[in-house]
């Protein structure tokens, strides 16, 4: 084998010449690098990745986790070492341009736009910058940037502290929910891929003055995907998510909750791009009909106008409501949203597809079409209480398999402890 072709080699290569093209080229910024190298030269204070980027052995070890550097830059004709500070130079560049461009390690080139950005006018290799930069992560997705955001905010905005609290902020890459994981109706489908467009057309949008767009209420009964889907598509559009309950803004000081209100959503203004989910939103309209305090009137006003004052086009925020209790919200908090997004119980399709992802890791000899059949009115939620009953139980018998009895027997299980439920609290 050619010493060239050890393997480490197309990494450091990799790395070398990104910062190589990252250093000379000022239009280029955090979003053309790859996610796992702008991490690791993400600078806090700055909020971004200065430059020059300088590469070391160390920065190889840690961004690919390789060991022998020193072993695979020999194989590496155009890269010297600069034995003090153990600095990596190319030695010429355009030797280094080539033999990369010879690796067949296309697939590296479009995942990094700097690459891209530098390869689409060489020779043919058929490289083109845009698509490669749409594909990669943009830097306010990584947790490294949201903390430092956030670390930036509590120095400058006074409280900022008592906020964090009311608040639960993720970054996508800390996002367990996955889109390809939820069975979705075609019209979730088709309003989640809208909310991509608005997002990724918000320019255009704010010049042609369509300005409401990017407010979704989320309705439908528990465990029917209204959390999941909302963090889903955090992860899938890559932005940061807000969340916040708004019993939690509520409960404890009722004299603070306006203010709590807009504090949150200023919040959100400030970390944009990012989605506000609010939970639990129904939480208005039951203080709105049964109200002796003056506080919660005001609280709920407070809501709505910051919820008219909050743009995605504008601001950047998309903002997520969730319900439970359709029925409680009257037409002034209603038509605040472009979009009532249902998420109904699923019906025997559907169900027969949920199942089928949350047994697609294990190991089963099932007819889901028959569960399904047998688990009308269940949601999305109950089914998975269903599989995991039926994992446990095979469990204790030290079975990691199941079969269509073990599902069966979850089945009834679950139907007991529905009916229980039902003596113990009658609707
Ligand atoms: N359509 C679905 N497809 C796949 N999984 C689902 C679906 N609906 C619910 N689930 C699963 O059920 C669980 C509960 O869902 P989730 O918490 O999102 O429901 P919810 O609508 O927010 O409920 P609640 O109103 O009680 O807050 C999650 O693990 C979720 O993945
Ligand atoms: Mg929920």
């Amino acid at each position: 084998m050619m010493g060239s072709e050890k393997s480490g080699s197309t990494e450091v290569a990799e790395l070398l010449l990104t910062a190589e093209i990252y250093n000379r080229n000022e239009s280029l910024n955090e979003d053309d690098l790859p996610p796992k190298i702008r991490k690791h030269y993400f600078d806090p204070a700055a909020r971004g990745v200065k430059r020059p980027i300088y590469v070391t052995i160390a920065d190889v070890e840690k961004i690919y986790g390789l060991e022998d550097v020193r072993g695979v830059i020999k194989g590496l004709p155009f890269v010297y070492l600069e034995e003090f500070g153990s600095q990596l130079r190319l030695t010429v560049f355009d030797l280094g341009a080539k033999w990369f461009a010879n690796q067949k390690s296309l697939d590296l080139i479009k995942s990094n736009p700097t690459l891209s950005h530098f390869y689409q006018n060489y020779d043919s290799l058929g490289v083109d910058y845009s698509e490669s930069k749409k594909a990669n992560r943009p830097r306010f997705a990584d947790r490294e940037w949201i903390d430092a955001k956030i670390s930036e905010l509590t120095a400058e905005v006074k409280d900022s502290d008592e906020v964090l609290k009311l608040v639960q902020i993720r970054s996508p890459e800390d996002i367990r929910d996955r889109i390809e994981d939820l069975v979705l109706t075609e019209e979730q489908k088709s309003e989640i891929a809208k909310a991509e467009k608005a997002i990724q057309h918000r320019d255009y949008l704010r010049e042609v003055g369509l300005r409401e767009i990017g407010k979704l209420l989320f309705v439908g009964g528990p465990g029917t995907g209204k959390t999941s889907t909302a963090r889903a598509i955090s992860h899938w559009l890559g932005l940061p998510l807000v969340e916040v309950r708004l019993s939690m803004i509520t409960s404890q000081y009722l004299g603070e909750t306006s203010k709590n209100i807009d504090k949150v959503f200023d919040l959100a203004k400030r970390l944009s791009p990012c989605i506000l989910f609010v939970d639990e939103f129904d939480f208005v309209a039951k203080t709105r009909t049964s109200d002796e305090h003056g506080a919660i009137k005001r609280a709920v006003n407070t809501l709505l106008k910051a919820i008219d004052e909050v743009s995605l086009v504008q601001d950047g925020v998309l903002l997520i409501a969730a319900t439970n209790h359709p029925q409680l919200l009257d037409y002034a908090a209603w038509r605040r949203f472009d979009k009532v997004l249902s998420f109904p119980l699923p019906d025997k399709d559907m169900r027969r597809r949920i199942l089928d992802k949350v047994l697609s890791k294990i190991d089963t000899r099932v007819d889901t079409d028959e569960l399904a059949a047998l688990t009308e009115g269940y949601s999305g939620s109950d089914l998975r209480l269903v599989v995991r009953e039926a994992v446990l139980n095979a469990l204790l018998q030290d079975r990691t398999s199941l079969d269509q009895g073990d599902l069966l027997r979850a089945v009834e299980e679950f139907e007991r402890r529905i009916s229980e439920h039902r003596r113990a609290v009658p609707s």
